[in-house]
């Protein structure tokens, strides 16, 4: 049997690029971009790392709350990483997999999703796992727009069928989820999947965020004592 302590699922909740861009009295923007070659980088070593699936929170169903010209940066910035990086996912052999609602995303976003989608499907390395229009509330929702539930059906029978309609149908539960930037919250992320998650708040802001820190954490996760409701 596999030892508890297992790193097949590894989520993070990348926060601080606006504070890391206002450290350095740039625009927020700035601070995304950057973001973005810790997620290329991160994901490389993962990948490298025998870690099974990556899951990031990259855009949250609260997020268009935000200024539209932070909005499409971040819209911008995504396209241009799928398009740049569609090569980094073939050299790794990084399956590529999106979470969330992107009904709503422009026809050219939805494609470049689609196409790494379907041409990394058979890569068996790192399975990556972009949240965009992403939050746990509105997944759940999602799937009860999805579910019949039969009749006098057990609560373990709805348990299996809520779980083989999430987003996540084919991934694995969440083992250890870190939080960069200091906030000591979930913010919607993944809330069913993390029921028995190891949690990590880490004071770094993302975009200074490195593989000897996630390497470090990783060897406090395997210190843990994972019990599961368990004595
Ligand atoms: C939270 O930091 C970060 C986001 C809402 C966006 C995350 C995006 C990236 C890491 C880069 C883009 C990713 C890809 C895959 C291209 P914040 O802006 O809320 O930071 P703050 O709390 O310091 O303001």
């Amino acid at each position: 049997m596999e030892s508890p302590n297992a790193l097949n699922h590894l989520a993070i909740i990348m926060d601080g690029n606006g504070r890391w861009a206002k450290e350095r009295n740039f625009n927020r923007t700035e601070g995304h971009k950057e973001g973005a070659n810790v997620v290329r980088d991160i994901t490389k070593w993962c990948a490298k790392n025998h870690i099974s699936y990556l899951s990031l929170y990259a855009f949250s169903t609260e997020n268009w709350s935000r200024p539209k010209i932070e909005v499409d940066f971040l819209m911008k910035l995504l396209e241009n990483y799928l398009i740049k990086e569609a090569k980094t996912y073939k050299e790794h052999n990084i399956r590529f997999k999106v979470i969330g609602d992107i009904s709503d995303f422009s026809n050219k976003l939805k494609d470049l999703i689609c196409n790494l989608e379907d041409s990394t499907s058979k890569n068996s390395s790192l399975t990556q796992i972009l949240a965009l229009n992403y939050g746990s509330r509105d997944e759940i929702a999602r799937v009860f727009l999805k579910l019949k539930i039969p009749k006098n059906s057990t609560k373990q029978e709805v348990s299996k069928l809520i779980e083989s309609n999430l987003d996540t149908f084919d991934i694995p539960d969440v083992d250890l989820l870190i939080r960069t930037g200091g906030e000591m919250r979930l913010s919607n992320f993944l809330l069913y999947q993390s029921a028995y998650a190891e949690l990590y708040f880490s004071d770094t802001l993302f975009p200074d965020f490195t593989s000897d820190e996630l390497e470090n954490i990783i060897d406090i996760y395997k210190q843990r004592n994972r019990r599961f409701g368990a004595i």
